[in-house]
């Protein structure tokens, strides 16, 4: 999928007019760019390494300005649980939660420990692994029988659960773009599905209907556009970011989480907001670039 994203971004920077290679992330890799020293690196990888900062240390060890998210700000933005309580900080709601590494899961007793949650927390909960994408190992939790398994799912993904309680209405993509240095949210996708967006919905054709622009009213369109520019500078993110919202029958908006290297394929969120919103993909491509490389 990583390779599909850098593609199709390399295709439209190139009908930009931008002169662009595409590597894998191999053991080539490393001697290619310090040999040929581009201008300018734009990481288009998704999973661990692509997110987690990890790819961005490995550029800045080779003194290579890039496109995104720092390696710092990534590493927060890569966690759910920081990011969460980061957020909430900067004065966005985003559903209460816990989280639980497996150890000490098993360490208390599951039934113990699941008992209290849900006392807690309520039902229905939402159980995922506290890092990662994708939606592996993501369960919506109707009744209480039903949490050790979900907590089983998610283990096989992450050695620690997040816990959070499930919200109910429009689940919204809203992608942030940095223009002249300012973050913009474009318009919001709305993603409609049975069931939570999982890697089924996601990569099956057919099981996920997609509106962009999302059928909001102008003002929970204008909040949720807030909390996406909010989320994007609370968390340091740079030129380009997207974060997943559901906003409840009472027009809150809950943050769930932020993605600093959102899909860019033809299908993805991001692209499908830049059109939704009247750009141009290749113009706007290069517009990052330029504002990455300061020469705008
Ligand atoms: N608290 C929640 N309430 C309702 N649905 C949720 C909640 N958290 C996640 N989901 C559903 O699960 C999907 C995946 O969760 P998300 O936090 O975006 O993780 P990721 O996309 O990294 O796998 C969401 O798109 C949404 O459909
Ligand atoms: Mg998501």
């Amino acid at each position: 999928m990583s390779i599909r994203s850098g593609r199709r971004v390399a295709d439209a920077l190139r009908t930009a007019g931008v002169d662009v290679t595409v590597h894998d992330v191999d053991a080539d890799l490393v001697p290619a760019l310090a040999d040929t020293r581009p201008d300018l690196v734009w990481p288009l990888l998704h999973g661990a390494s692509g997110e987690d900062g990890s790819v961005r240390d490995v550029l800045e060890l080779l003194n290579l300005p890039s496109v995104g998210t720092g390696p710092r700000a990534s590493r927060i933005a890569w966690s759910k649980p920081i990011a969460k309580t980061s957020v909430t900080r900067a004065g966005l709601a985003t559903p209460e939660f816990v989280t639980l590494p497996q150890s000490l899961f098993r360490e208390l007793g599951a039934n113990r420990i699941l008992d209290a949650v849900v006392a807690k927390l309520g039902l229905p909960l939402v159980v995922k692994p506290s890092r990662g994408g994708s939606a592996l190992g993501v369960t919506l939790v109707q009744s209480p029988e039903d949490l050790p398994r979900a907590m089983v799912a998610c283990f096989a993904y992450s050695d620690t659960a997040l816990i959070e309680r499930a919200v109910q209405g429009t689940e919204v993509a809203v992608s942030v773009v940095e223009l002249d240095g300012e973050p913009v949210a474009l318009p919001a996708v709305e993603v409609v599905t049975e069931g939570p967006y999982d890697y089924d919905a996601r990569y099956n054709p057919g099981r996920t209907e997609y509106f962009a622009p999302a059928r909001l009213s102008p003002e929970l369109a204008d909040k949720a556009a807030e909390v996406a520019v909010a989320a994007h500078r609370a968390l340091g993110l740079r030129h380009l970011s997207r974060t997943d919202l559901i906003i409840d029958g009472d027009g809150q908006p809950w943050f769930l989480e932020v993605n600093v290297a959102p899909g860019m394929t033809e299908t993805s969120l991001f692209p499908q907001a830049a059109e939704a919103g009247g750009h141009d993909l290749p113009t706007l491509y290069r517009r990052i670039v330029e504002d990455a490389l300061g020469t705008r």
